[in-house]
């Protein structure tokens, strides 16, 4: 079976950690996302961290050498032959541009950019009741998938948490930060004919279906 090469692409909040869980259980592929890698870095107070921490707390996006390399380390890596999904890479037309080259010099390609389009007012609602497991990431929301017993996850029993840039202010400029840098990236992708779009405002579940109904599609076509 051929490689399965994706991304997601889609501003702050449309769901693209959501989908991803859901995804890399049922495709088995490694995920690898930006803002955890790097949130994970400024807990351990690693070199990278301690260059990303203020970019991250402004919500805006940290320069592209401090990220291209990370990423390009784990896709070049043995977990990844297969395929492998990311998830806030690329974020940036450079960012693009060097995964574009780093698969080139591997002999490999992209399969598809997944798109989830969600309006500014429904992310703004989204990440400003978002909820987050300390221990193992999962994700919950106040009022739109709320944990059975306030504030503790339903998966691990651990402590849930907001993250410091979701608050009302951070969240417009991250917002502005995608529309500036990231969504010309769509283009990017559509120029090149690998570009899904998914409504990422209809249900969680119904996101997935159709994700999943059109990899399964994509696969199918290839194995053709
Ligand atoms: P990152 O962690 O990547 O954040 P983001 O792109 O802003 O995305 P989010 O994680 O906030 O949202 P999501 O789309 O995953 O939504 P979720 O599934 O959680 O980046 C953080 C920072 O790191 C950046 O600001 C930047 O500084 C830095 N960074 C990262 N990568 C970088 C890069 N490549 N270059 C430079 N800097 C970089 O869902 C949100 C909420 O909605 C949840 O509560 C969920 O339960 C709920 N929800 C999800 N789907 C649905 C649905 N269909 N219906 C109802 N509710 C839903």
């Amino acid at each position: 079976m051929n490689e399965l090469n994706l991304l997601f692409l889609g501003p702050p909040g449309a769901g693209k950690g959501t989908q991803a869980g859901r995804l890399v259980e049922q495709f088995d592929l490694p995920y690898y996302a930006t803002g955890d890698i790097l949130r994970a870095a400024v807990k351990e107070e690693s070199e990278l961290g301690q260059r990303a921490k203020e970019y991250m707390d402004r919500g805006d996006l940290v320069p592209d050498e401090l990220i291209i390399e990370v990423i390009m380390e784990h896709v070049d890596s043995g977990e990844a032959e297969d395929g492998f999904l990311l998830d806030g890479f690329p974020r940036t037309v450079g960012q693009a541009e060097a995964l574009d080259s780093g698969l080139d010099r591997l002999g490999r390609r992209l399969t598809a950019a997944l798109v989830l389009e969600a309006t500014d007012d429904e992310v703004v609602r989204r990440l400003s009741g978002r909820r987050i497991c300390e221990e193992n990431g999962h994700l919950f929301h106040v009022e739109l998938d709320p944990p059975e017993k306030e504030g503790v996850c339903d998966r691990d029993g651990s402590k849930l948490t907001q993250r410091s840039d979701d608050e009302p202010d951070k969240v417009k400029h991250r917002l502005g930060e995608y529309h500036e840098k990231t969504e010309p990236l769509v283009e990017h992708y559509d120029d090149k004919g690998l570009v899904h779009r998914f409504d990422a405002e209809r249900s969680a579940d119904d996101v997935a279906d159709h994700i999943s109904k059109t990899l399964r599609t994509l696969r199918l076509e290839d194995e053709a």
